[in-house]
């Protein structure tokens, strides 16, 4: 399909509105004054593609995935896994209420353990001074739900205590609330403590905001043609053991899943370092690097699960006041964060269903370079009418290079 067919059919299907696609039609995707109040120093906008991730059921609902990428197999390879994976009942997902982490960190506390019994007995008063900080978000459901205190007894600076405050923050990142509440709560927790607030921010290691995903595959549905489905199940087991074992294989595993949640990361307008920070921050959670999914094999069929944290939003000025993003939303249809979070968590595991599979069975390079070559016929200068030509040449030749993709467009542009 060309463009407008594509609109026009997810405008038939009723994932877009004719208002949605005019907005998208706009050729400015993020107007410059919007750029200017975003960041400092602003001199202009840069652009990425946007793309639909296809045929995804989660939780028995069809979802258009708004990705925005660079790398050109990433959302071909969604589709065509959430396609396979629909004919077995798709995607199971969740995601935990969106509780953040705030930490403040405290030295020279002269009685770590005495220091520890005052916040349990002052944790009520901490709770509600941390809630007035944000009555609007306890207004809206959130607020204050915890405070842990971890005790870090050695470091290079001798001991110190961290106290860990747990607030739900509703549908928004949370970064800005989590932060003004630890800051507000510092004083007070100085004077309970009797020692010194340093360091006083957010954790992005989200562990009470994870989110989940499974999948149930029948072993029929793959089949890939030269092996049988139960051979490819159990090639994927191996390789899930594999990165279960060897950290070079788990970050490259999990390089995968990333490539899924993080495009739809940007493309919602979500803070993609702190969830690329706090997912692999998760994997190492057990003092040993590993995979964020796991697949095997349960009679007749591949199981895949993955867990992680995903601290992302659905409200928030950033997203608010980019058109593309707002855009995004509307064609995903979330009515939550902790919804966006699940999704996510099904899309990875989609991504690195997609990623195990051709890597069990013909290896990822074919599918990968027949749309390198597209890229390489466009950078090369390939007119419109010619690029298939092209990209049928460049592949023919082996040779998927931009040098040999300038050559053959010049060739063809002699022939014509
Ligand atoms: C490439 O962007 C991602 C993969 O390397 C993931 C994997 O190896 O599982 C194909």
């Amino acid at each position: 399909m060309d463009r407008s067919e594509r609109l026009a059919r997810l405008v038939a299907c009723g994932g877009l509105g004719e208002a949605e696609v005019a907005e998208l039609l706009d050729p400015n995707p993020l107007p410059f004054k919007a750029a200017e109040h975003m960041i400092e120093n602003a001199i202009g906008v840069v652009g990425l593609p946007l793309g639909v991730g296809l045929n995804f059921l989660i939780n028995g609902r069809d979802y258009l995935i708004p990705m925005a990428v660079e790398e050109p197999s990433i959302i071909a390879a969604a589709s065509h896994a959430a396609r396979l994976i629909r004919e077995s009942g798709g995607f199971v997902a969740e995601a935990d209420p969106p509780v953040m982490i705030g930490q403040i960190q405290l030295v020279k506390v002269p009685d770590i353990d005495l220091a520890v019994r005052r916040i349990e007995t002052a944790t009520p008063q901490l709770l509600a001074a941390a809630d007035a900080v944000h009555p609007n978000m306890t207004k809206r459901g959130g607020g204050a739900r915890a405070i842990k205190v971890r005790s870090l007894p050695v470091t290079a600076c001798g001991p110190m205590l961290v106290v860990h405050l747990l607030v739900e923050v509703g549908d928004a990142m949370g970064a800005n609330a989590i932060n003004s509440i630890v800051e507000a709560l510092a004083p007070c927790i100085e004077e309970i403590t009797g020692g010194q607030a340093r360091l006083r921010i957010l954790s992005n290691l989200a562990d009470e905001r994870l989110a989940r995903a499974t999948t149930r595959i029948d072993f029929k549905l793959l089949d890939s043609g030269s092996l049988p489905g139960r051979e490819v199940a159990e090639r994927m087991v191996e390789a899930s053991a594999f990165a279960a074992a060897d950290p070079y294989r788990a970050a490259t595993h999990n390089k995968g899943i990333m490539n899924g949640v993080d495009a739809v990361a940007i493309a919602t307008g979500n803070d993609w370092r702190g969830i690329e920070a706090g997912a692999h921050a998760y994997a190492a959670r057990n003092g040993h690097y590993g995979p964020l999914s796991e697949w095997r094999i349960e009679p007749q069929q591949l199981v895949g699960t993955i867990e992680l944290p995903l601290a992302v939003g659905t409200v928030g000025g950033n997203l608010e006041c980019n058109p593309r993003i707002r855009f995004s939303l509307r064609m995903l249809g979330v009515s939550s964060a902790r919804e966006l979070a699940a999704i996510m968590a099904a899309v990875g595991l989609g991504q690195n269903f997609a990623a195990m599979r051709a890597l069990v069975t013909d290896g990822i390079q074919r599918g990968h370079m027949a749309l390198h070559a597209r890229g390489l016929a466009v950078a090369a200068g390939a007119p419109e009418g010619l690029v298939d030509q092209v990209i049928q040449e460049l592949l023919a030749s082996g040779e998927i290079k931009l040098s040999k993709a300038r050559e053959i467009v010049q060739s063809v542009q002699l022939d014509g």
